[in-house]
């Protein structure tokens, strides 16, 4: 029989948010009468917007006609959005990057999952705990760590986010290859500033680390001071890699489409002790394994940047970021303490005394049929936490938020 990869055995059980689905399913199954309102995975609720259905609805027609009908398109993306992106992002925020350093792909999921295949196998990783699991699960996957002991996978190098440290990252005592950050942070909803920022990149440039930065909630920033972009921090373009995604800023957690930004200075050694660009190597990855984001997602999501494109997102942001307060306003009244939702819209809550974060997770979905995602899913430090999220209607925010301020704790 052919061997399996050994490194998927020290896999601890299944991927959290398939876990709760199964969980919630049972629950409905068995008490069919009941509404049971989610607040769990960070699945949007409001339909694409009326500027990014037109642009999609054209497209359509565009590949019915032979004259504008396409076929495989470049495997980076169309130079139409790459050039969007490039100046909807970065140069009006006045960051020097080239079109050709932004690479459009069908998720940041799938991208911040592949990336750690261009690195050694022999990479020291640094991760945030609580974590957003496919940072940490990809790396066991592809070989970096031991087995799995007392919550932790030996090799790695947690860095540990509490309400000691305001949920944000310390630099690490040892040498990390690899820094995976996440800002504004799932699950947390912690954001660097840019001052907190700007120490890791210095890290990164003393110690020629590089720097994976999850940017997908940035649409959430609402403080002054914490950046948008990695980039806004000097050094960065030579450490840094950014993943941004138009899931949670335009609803695309079903038509599929995000960038990665790979500047042309991060370098990577060589055995021969030479130099190799790690956009050359991302660049050879996607030409090999990926054939692009379909023409039409790409022309949609083009259309997120029109001026009607800006202002009808921004509606639905506005929206989500209001659901975040009425759930920190009923978690307030129901007595608990509460983090996040600002700059973010997921809401970190510590559960009551005693209580573990699966305990929570029932007693929500039997008391309340409220459905949230336990804290220790994300990692040993996010035991007695729990995380919910503003993705929901707001008439099924405010009705879920009412149960919770009504539970008895
Ligand atoms: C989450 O709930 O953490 C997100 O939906 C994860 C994701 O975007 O894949």
């Amino acid at each position: 029989m052919t061997a399996v990869n050994p490194h998927y055995l020290k896999l601890q059980g299944s991927y959290l948010f398939s876990t709760i689905a199964k969980k919630v399913a049972a629950y409905k199954e068995a008490h069919p009468q009941t509404q049971v309102i989610s607040l769990g995975i960070g699945d949007v609720s409001q339909p694409l917007v009326p500027a990014v259905v037109e642009a999609l609805q054209q497209a359509g027609r565009e590949m019915g006609q032979a004259e504008t009908f396409r076929g495989y398109g470049p495997e980076q993306g169309y130079e139409f959005l790459r050039k969007t992106v490039l100046q909807g992002d970065y140069l009006s925020r006045g960051l020097a990057l080239s079109a050709d350093e932004i690479f459009i792909s069908d998720g940041a999921k799938s991208d911040v999952a592949n990336f750690q295949e261009l690195f050694s196998s022999s990479a020291r990783v640094a991760l945030q705990d609580p974590v957003y699991p496919v940072y940490l699960d990809t790396n066991v996957m592809a070989g970096r760590t031991d087995v799995y002991k007392n919550g932790r996978y030996g090799g790695i190098i947690y860095l540990p986010c509490t309400e000691e440290n305001n949920f944000l990252p310390q630099l690490p005592r040892e040498h990390a290859d690899i820094i995976y950050l996440c800002s504004p942070n799932n699950p947390t909803g912690a954001a660097l500033t840019k001052t907190e920022l700007k120490k890791w990149v210095d890290y990164a440039l003393e110690h020629h680390s590089i720097i994976l930065y999850d940017s997908a909630y940035e649409a959430y920033i609402t403080q002054a001071g914490v950046p948008h972009s990695i980039y806004e921090v000097p050094g960065a373009e030579k450490v840094a890699v950014e993943f941004r995604s138009f899931s949670k800023t335009a609803g695309f957690t079903g038509t599929r489409c995000a960038y990665t930004v790979v500047p042309k200075g991060v370098m990577l050694t060589t055995p021969d002790d030479g130099k190799v660009s790690l956009h050359s190597l991302w660049l050879r990855r996607q030409t090999t394994k990926f054939n692009g984001v379909p023409y039409i997602v790409q022309r949609a999501a083009e259309a997120v940047y029109s001026p009607q494109g800006r202002a009808q997102t921004r509606a639905v942001i506005g929206m989500y970021q209001q659901n975040a307060a009425v759930i920190l306003s009923a978690l307030k009244e129901a007595g608990l303490t509460a983090f996040g939702g600002q700059n973010a819209p997921y809401i970190w809550l510590k559960t009551p005394q005693g209580v573990d974060s699966w305990s929570f997770f029932d007693k929500l979905l039997v008391e309340a049929q409220v459905v949230g995602t336990p804290g220790v899913g994300f990692g040993a430090c996010g035991e007695g936490y729990f995380r919910l999220t503003a993705f929901n209607t707001p008439q099924l925010t405010a009705q879920a938020a009412r149960r919770v301020a009504d539970l008895t704790f």
